[in-house]
């Protein structure tokens, strides 16, 4: 089994990248950010206060988050539900970034991730997933672009979605997730120490799959 731990701030194209190359070398692409976001969903959904960290933990022992490959990719399950579909929004990302700050959540997730890296050989993205999840991985990827790029890039998909946002609004946006991902107390996003960072500012979506295939087929000649 090989498995490719690609951690970097949101944004960074990592998803789509991570899922093109996936593809092409026929390995599982694993999106943990959607486990969290699953979570958020559902504890939202029971009423369960958020900001109330032992109110969290209590709760998410009692979800069951799955994750089955299905024809168009992975569908995320907590229980018999399939949340695949409602967990893209604003408020749903602001829910997973409040529920990952929680020791027992990442604890709840974590043999789950190793799991699916035992079975198939994967992509798996995320933030700590070179430091916590699969610190043995043979190939670790720190996926970042500039957060100017970053923000422009979000500016034109909320264009495109018909809902706008001022460019200044929206670096504002990126530049402060970036410092509560990278100093929260538990699991902060980090370049594993042994990670290549691959810096995709000046890089369009096709120039970046070809660059991480590169990293990849280098380290494992894949
Ligand atoms: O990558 P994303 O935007 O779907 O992630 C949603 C939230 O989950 C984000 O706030 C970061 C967090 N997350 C995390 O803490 N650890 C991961 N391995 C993946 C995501």
């Amino acid at each position: 089994m090989i498995a490719v731990a690609i951690d970097g701030p949101a944004g960074a194209g990592k998803s789509t990248v991570a899922r093109r190359a996936a593809k092409e070398l026929g390995y599982v692409y694993v999106d943990t950010g959607a486990m969290y976001r699953a979570i958020g969903y559902t504890l939202k959904k029971q009423g369960v206060d958020l900001s109330d960290a032992a109110a969290v933990a209590a709760a998410v022992t009692g979800v069951d988050v799955t994750l089955r490959f299905e024809q168009d990719g992975q569908h995320v399950y907590c229980g018999d539900d399939d949340v695949t579909g409602f967990i893209r929004t604003p408020e749903i990302s602001l829910a997973a970034s409040a529920v990952s700050a929680v020791p027992a959540v990442r604890a709840h997730l974590l043999s789950l991730q190793q799991q699916m890296a035992k079975t198939n050989s994967v992509i798996m993205d995320g933030r700590d997933i070179g430091t916590v999840v699969l610190p043995n991985a043979q190939v670790k990827v720190f996926l970042t672009a500039s957060s100017a790029v970053r923000a422009r890039r979000r500016c034109l998909e909320l264009e495109q979605k018909g809902t706008p946002q001022p460019y200044e609004e929206v670096l504002r946006d990126v530049e402060e997730r970036d410092y509560q991902d990278a100093h929260r107390a538990v699991a902060p996003m980090k370049p594993a120490p042994d990670a290549v960072l691959l810096d995709t500012s000046g890089m369009d979506l096709d120039e970046s799959v070809q660059a991480l295939l590169g990293i990849i087929r280098e380290k494992v000649g894949a």
